[in-house]
């Protein structure tokens, strides 16, 4: 199969870790003889500084032609100041809304070897597995008005929170899906005591829940949800909430997983002519600037965001399970990166790609 892939490695240790993916990218198509073609864009502070723009047109256009994206990280140190259309992470939300990825999955599964990693007690970490659907191209990040005004004392800043009954009912129906094939319950977060929009948030769910009688619908508010989160993870399948609660509770959630090196993600819009998905894929976690290019990032969040995108943009089965059953095994076998606290020497972020190529050789 042919496969046409943008790389956006972006800032700090987005290079690192993408490296390592591209690697492993490469390594499936020459092991299972796919002909893969890869170019590569600039996005965040790296865009701003080579291009003056955190989402260079080019990139854009890239983006579109692209059959899927995989993204490192955006963020770098001395834009906080900056006007938010001149900041690194701009470009990362405006790539997502330009590219419709409205559903943006982050699976938090505990790797048994990992359960000693994690600073929550085993009997609470075992037997995590559920997946965060968060709405992606709406809400607070998006709505306007929003902007500030004012000098001193009479300074204001507004955002909005904003949904329209189609932006819920699409990632809504995306989670049942989803939800469909695991264990066939959603719980849909939001903060119905106090915000109408959330109000209508819940009511959109339950409609979508009816059309799914065979997936159960639990609702949480957000706040208990963040405790239940680590009391109780086990309690959750999918998780379906918008867009800000959902990037708060996914950094929660990655302690469950031994260190937030090791989340992936997939962003994912609707089905292209192809019968493929729209797909951009990228770790949870930063770009993390005081440890850029020293060897230390854990490449795992993003090599596990290729295991993802080869499953949900090309539809290849074996592959993805090819590159889990690697992490999977290299994990048991201790080698891991410092973050999360392996009993010996820590590996560094290459040493991690070669472990995994050489699992995924030695499988097939
Ligand atoms: C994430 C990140 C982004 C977000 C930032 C970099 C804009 O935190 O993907 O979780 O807030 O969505
Ligand atoms: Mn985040």
């Amino acid at each position: 199969m042919k496969m046409k892939i943008l790389v956006l490695s972006g800032d700090g240790i987005g290079v690192d870790v993408t490296r390592e993916a591209v690697r492993v990218l490469r390594h499936i198509a020459r092991t299972y003889g796919h002909d893969l073609q890869i170019v590569e864009s600039l996005i965040g502070g790296v865009a701003i500084r080579e291009a003056g723009t955190p989402l260079p047109e080019e990139t854009l256009a890239n983006a579109l032609a692209a059959d899927a994206t995989v993204m490192g990280a955006v963020g770098m140190p001395g834009y906080e100041k900056a006007a938010p259309e001149k900041r690194p992470e701009w470009g990362l939300l405006q790539l997502r809304k330009a590219l419709c990825v409205y559903a943006n999955l982050r699976p938090i599964r505990i790797h048994p070897s990992l359960i000693e990693s994690s600073p929550l007690k085993n009997s609470v970490v075992e037997g995590t597995d559920m997946v965060i659907v968060r709405e992606l191209t709406g809400g607070i990040y998006y709505g306007t008005p929003r902007g500030r005004s004012g000098v001193g004392t009479a300074r204001r800043a507004v955002n909005t929170m904003a949904y329209t009954y189609p932006e819920i009912e699409r990632v809504a129906r995306m989670a049942f899906e989803i939800a469909r094939g695991r264990r066939k319950k959603v719980t849909s977060v939001d903060k119905s005591n106090v915000l109408e929009n959330s109000e209508l948030w819940h009511a959109v769910v339950e409609e979508v829940a009816a059309e799914f009688p065979d997936v159960a619908l639990d609702h949480l508010l957000v706040d208990n949800c963040a405790m239940q989160l680590i009391l109780n993870p086990r309690r959750f399948d999918v998780l379906l909430t918008e867009n800000l609660f959902g990037d708060i509770l996914s950094d929660e959630g990655a302690v469950l997983a031994g260190s937030i090196g090791m989340l992936p993600s997939a962003s994912l819009g609707d089905l292209k002519a192809s019968g493929f998905r729209v797909g951009l894929y990228e770790p949870v976690h930063g770009s993390a600037p005081d440890i850029a290019g020293q060897e230390k990032a854990n490449p795992l969040g993003a090599i596990g965001s290729i295991a993802i995108m080869l499953e949900c943009s090309f539809g290849m089965k074996t592959e993805s399970a090819a590159v889990n059953s690697a992490i999977d095994r290299i994990l048991r076998g201790g080698v891991m990166t410092a973050d999360l606290r392996p009993a010996g020497r820590p590996a560094t972020t290459s040493e991690i790609g070669d472990a995994i190529c050489a699992a995924i050789e030695t499988r097939s």
